[in-house]
């Protein structure tokens, strides 16, 4: 079903790296049938496709992670097998995966030079790989103190020390599965900077991202694919994104129905303002967030927007009781809370989606069911335990309900798709019927279909009455959403717009503004 729309094929070199008929397969799925893949040298390639396309097995395909069943990979023309993604970082193809893949309680210069640390008459050469740390973190324009360890960083942070380590060493080909799902705008310009010089140097990339306006600002050429299949091969000026789109999920209604998006969202936003249902008065804690105030109404989207280390995650961890507010408090029902923990917060109705779905989020060994009830569970007491069929009825729903790719639900979780899992992750929260749900990047690595219908389900809770609190670091996508927008900054509310008020450019005015 491979279409070949790549015009001026005569003004190519031949591909750097390539995929003959690569098929893979595993228990309960076919991830890759026949894929014909190829990178060129100095362009910026971007993969595309919903979750569960199979963008990173490919990837893994490719750089050693897994071995095909069936078809060959091509390393400059030259049939390669590489039994491990060391063998594939030796032939000069350094990849960047899905998970921040470091140490976290090894130093950042350790991190990033690790397996290939400067020596010096035997030993490791600390000082020299600390220099040269620095030193690649400054082509990054990050300034860091590198003899901290790794855990010492914000995600983000640690997301760009593995973009470091990725691009520090001469490589021919770099691969980067969804690098950007945890940065800002500012971290992302910079890392686009850093690609584009790479790409100079006719270095390949290979780029996986479900930002549209990523790829249009950064490749030169499309591969999208769809139920691991191979759909084309694109000049990125040769598709607009209703077409992307339209290859990735396989039909052309969605082009129009995300045109209607916002229309739909606008309408719940003409309900009446109910009364509030969560106030947090004055709720702060020293060093970390100073006091804030906010109310989150029934039926209400309050969006928090704000750039990187401006309060948003802390904010939602003081409400949720993951972090114990030292001022102020939470009102609910008149009755002021202060809570101690999450669970304080779960039995008050409040749910919480987090960011980070690896560290505070999925349980990777147990299974699509257990993980999707665990949250339920807590709020009942482990005491009163939920029965094995409604524990099968409520994973089937939210599977169903979230368009979650999996062959079956005692599957373990860790073997889904980057996306699915964060799709498995919101059924949780979800499952325990909150009052207020919080959502912190919920749609990281989700891919722009699921996303949108994702948001349907959650206006349509809002429409009976839901609450929710709702961080993106997508300003727009705030503002395009959410009834009020408070502004956040230097870890204070700096300000609050109306649904009319805000927009992108008033929520940036404000930031810009208020740097005195
Ligand atoms: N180790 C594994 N065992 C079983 N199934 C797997 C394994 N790895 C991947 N799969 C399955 O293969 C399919 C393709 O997954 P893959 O991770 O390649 O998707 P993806 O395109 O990267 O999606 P996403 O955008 O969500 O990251 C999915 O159905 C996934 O559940
Ligand atoms: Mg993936």
């Amino acid at each position: 079903m491979t279409e070949t729309a790549v015009q001026h094929p005569d003004e190519r070199p031949p591909p750097i790296f390539e995929t003959q008929a690569v098929s893979k397969a595993f228990p309960s799925v076919r991830a890759l049938s026949g894929v014909d893949f190829r990178l060129f040298p100095g362009e910026i390639h971007a993969l595309m496709g919903q979750n569960g396309a199979g963008k990173s097995t490919l990837i893994n395909v490719l750089t050693g992670v897994c071995a095909p069943d069936a078809g060959s990979v091509l390393l400059g023309g030259q049939p390669v097998h590489f039994a491990s993604p060391q063998d594939a970082e030796a032939a000069g193809v350094r990849t960047l995966y899905q998970e921040v893949n470091l140490c976290p309680n090894l130093s950042v210069a350790e991190n990033i030079f690790i397996g290939r640390q400067p020596m010096h008459g035997g030993t490791i050469h600390w000082a020299e790989m600390r220099r040269r740390a620095s030193e690649v973190l400054a082509g990054l324009n990050l300034v860091l103190d590198v003899g901290k360890t790794l855990d010492c960083y914000p995600i983000a942070v640690q997301q760009m020390i593995a973009i470091a380590r990725a691009t520090c060493l001469d490589a021919r080909v770099l691969i980067l599965d969804e690098p950007t799902s945890s940065l800002d705008e500012d971290e992302v310009a910079r890392l686009f900077a850093v690609l584009r010089q790479l790409k100079q140097r006719g270095i390949a990339i290979l780029f996986v991202t479900h930002f549209l306006e990523q790829v249009y600002a950064i490749s030169d050429r499309i591969t999208v694919m769809r139920n691991g299949e191979h759909v084309g091969e694109y000049l990125t000026v040769d598709l607009p994104a209703a077409q992307l789109i339209e290859k990735m999920v396989g039909h052309n209604r969605l082009g129009e129905t995300l045109a209607q998006a916002a229309q739909a969202v606008k309408t719940v936003v003409q309900g009446e303002a109910a009364q509030p249902l969560v106030t947090l008065a004055g709720l702060g804690r020293h060093g970390m967030m100073q006091p804030v105030d906010l109310e989150i109404r029934a039926g209400e989207i309050l969006g928090l927007a704000g750039l990187l280390g401006s309060g948003r995650t802390e904010t939602a961890q003081l409400l949720f009781g993951v972090e114990r507010a030292d001022a102020g408090h939470v009102v609910i029902d008149g009755t002021a809370q202060r809570f101690r923990s999450p669970r304080d917060a779960i039995r008050k109705g409040i749910a919480c989606c987090p960011e980070d779905r690896k560290r505070e989020g999925i349980v990777a060994e147990l299974s699509i069911r257990e993980n999707i009830i665990l949250a339920l569970q807590a709020k009942r007491g482990w005491w009163r335990k939920i029965g094995r069929r409604q524990q099968q009825q409520i994973a089937e729903d939210y599977v169903s309900r979230l368009g979650i790719k999996a062959a079956d639900i005692e599957q373990p979780i860790g073997l889904l798709s980057g996306g699915n899992q964060q799709k498995a992750l919101l059924g949780r929260w979800l499952a325990t019927s909150p009052t207020l749900l919080i959502l912190d990047e919920p749609t990281r690595g989700i891919d722009v279909a699921a996303k949108f219908e994702i948001m349907q389900e959650i206006l349509a809770l809002c429409a009976k009455g839901l609450g929710l609190l709702f961080i993106s670091s997508e300003i727009s996508e705030v503002t395009r959403i959410s009834h009020r927008v408070a502004v956040l900054k230097d870890r204070r509310k700096i300000a609050e717009l109306s649904a009319v008020l805000a927009n992108e450019d008033a929520v940036y005015k404000l930031i810009a503004g208020a740097s005195e």
